[in-house]
């Protein structure tokens, strides 16, 4: 008989109601380097109940950017709750106004045009936070990205593309060229030719489009892999009619149907000119993240965190998670390769471990040949993402960090600043200690997982999703 013991990690979908507007210093057991100098932003979901409702999904939670910044081995902590119009709405009303992914608004607000179509597209930008045009901006899967202060994490408004290109949903893991000095993403357009448009943007802001594929039944694909000279879509068989998006009544992520005999369609375009080089087809799987691909000979290698289909979304549920329910769907990195040729798709396995929240070394190898993913893994079989795991791609190998009753968030890389080996740095991770009822900040060596210092927050912050390190001093002007 399965065990359904329920796991303490339930713990990290409670709402967090607390600001912490002013940084506050963290007491910090072990050593921060000196060199880290900067800050780590990140965003997610806080608080799950408006009025006397409560939002469905984790994926929908009203986000709350954190700033962690690390000076002379001293580290300080801050949040505020991001102020968009969802949120904004939500506290004036005390009602949900905006929709989410598996969340609509009340029906009084709502009306009968789907959300989706509505000029009022959420903002509650709660999945990343990613520097872009010169600017700091949280995302979320829709087309407006929100801009905040780094410094004091004051939200500013939403990112103003020059030209803003026209769709409904994107993804909120844009790529960076460094060589090209661009970001690369996504969008999709709904309509009666939906359509995929991918789209570069300059660091001035200037959105460019590059290439468009028209699609019946658009994909559900939460991130998207880039090359050196290519952009990679992987359209995953969970797909959506625009009409059933528009006239279901039911929350976005509803509408979408798993049809595993669709496969996978992989869509190869060049970054630049646009060109579709080569489409290949391959068994059907499901992902929400990209690792890393690169160019091989004449062919594409693809690393993902893939599951055998898309039943992970049901299980993110947050009255399944809040019941502290064994999770049996986990992420395993997958390798894909096919030749720009034409021929079959080849997948393997690269590691016997479960894994989510893949981060490499970015700034080196993006889009290049790496060796090594970060990512929070699963110790104990049905517990939520209890452990810190990193795979050497070139034996095999696999380490991890684990504490029990400790559980990580995604491991993001910092180099050191003269770092001669690819994982020559360390990883932060906000974990939640769920005997201690707070988190902490984690700073781990990138070369082997050990512990280097912990810096307690004074509450606990519910799991949340992504974001980035900002080197430098925040401006707070
Ligand atoms: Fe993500």
């Amino acid at each position: 008989m399965q065990d359904t013991t329920p796991f303490p990690y339930a713990a990290g979908f409670r709402s967090l109601t607390e600001e912490t507007p002013s940084p506050v210093a963290l007491a910090v057991r072990g050593e921060i380097p000196h060199w880290l100098e900067g800050a780590l932003l990140r965003t997610g979901p806080a608080k799950f109940e408006v009025g006397l409702r409560t939002y469905n999904h984790w994926f929908d939670g009203l986000a709350m950017l954190h700033r962690f910044a690390f000076a002379r081995g001293a580290v300080t902590y801050a949040s505020r709750f991001l102020e968009s119009n969802a949120y904004r709405a939500a506290e004036a009303t005390r009602k949900i106004a905006y929709a989410e992914f598996a969340t609509d608004p009340c029906r009084t607000l709502f009306g009968r045009v789907a959300a989706i179509f509505d000029p009022k597209l959420t903002d509650n930008a709660n999945v990343n936070v990613v520097g872009l045009g010169g600017a700091t901006a949280a995302f979320t899967e829709t087309t407006m990205p929100l801009r905040f202060q780094p410094g004091t994490l004051k939200t500013l408004g939403v990112f103003a593309y020059e030209a803003p290109l026209s769709g409904q949903v994107s993804t909120a893991h844009p790529h960076y060229d460094a060589a090209r000095k661009r970001h690369y993403n996504y969008m999709i357009e709904f309509g009666l030719r939906s359509r995929y448009r991918l789209f570069s943007v300059s660091d001035g802001g200037v959105q460019d489009e590059i290439a468009e594929i028209p699609v019946d039944r658009p994909a559900y694909m939460h991130s998207f892999a880039m090359t050196e000279r290519y952009l990679v879509l992987v359209e995953f068989p969970l797909t959506v009619s625009a009409l059933d998006l528009k006239f279901s009544g039911k929350p976005f992520i509803r509408n979408y149907r798993w049809q595993p005999e669709r496969g996978l369609r992989f869509h190869v375009v060049e970054k630049d000119g646009g060109r579709e080089v080569a489409t290949a087809a391959g068994e059907a799987l499901f992902a929400f993240h990209h690792v890393n691909a690169y160019e091989e000979g004449d062919g594409l290698v693809i690393d993902m965190i893939a599951y055998p289909d898309a039943a992970i979304i049901d299980q993110l549920y947050l009255a399944r998670l809040r019941a502290g329910t064994p999770l049996t769907a986990t992420g395993r990195l997958n390798r894909f390769e096919f030749g720009l040729g034409g021929g079959g798709v080849s997948r393997r396995e690269l590691a016997p471990i479960a894994i989510e929240l893949p981060r490499i070394n970015y700034a080196s190898r993006a889009g290049k040949s790496y060796r090594y993913v970060y990512g929070a893994g699963i110790e104990v079989e049905g517990d939520f993402l209890d452990s810190i795991v990193k795979v050497d791609l070139a034996s095999g190998g696999s380490a991890r960090w684990y504490e029990r009753g400790c559980y990580p968030g995604e491991p993001v890389f910092v180099a050191t600043p003269e770092a001669r080996a690819e994982d020559d740095g360390v990883l932060l991770s906000v974990v939640l200690d769920v005997g201690s009822g707070h988190s902490f900040l984690l700073v781990l060596d990138a070369a082997t997982l050990n512990e280097m210092a912990r810096a307690e927050t004074p509450h606990a912050i519910p799991f949340h999703f992504h974001g980035n390190y900002f080197p430098g001093r925040s401006p707070t002007a």
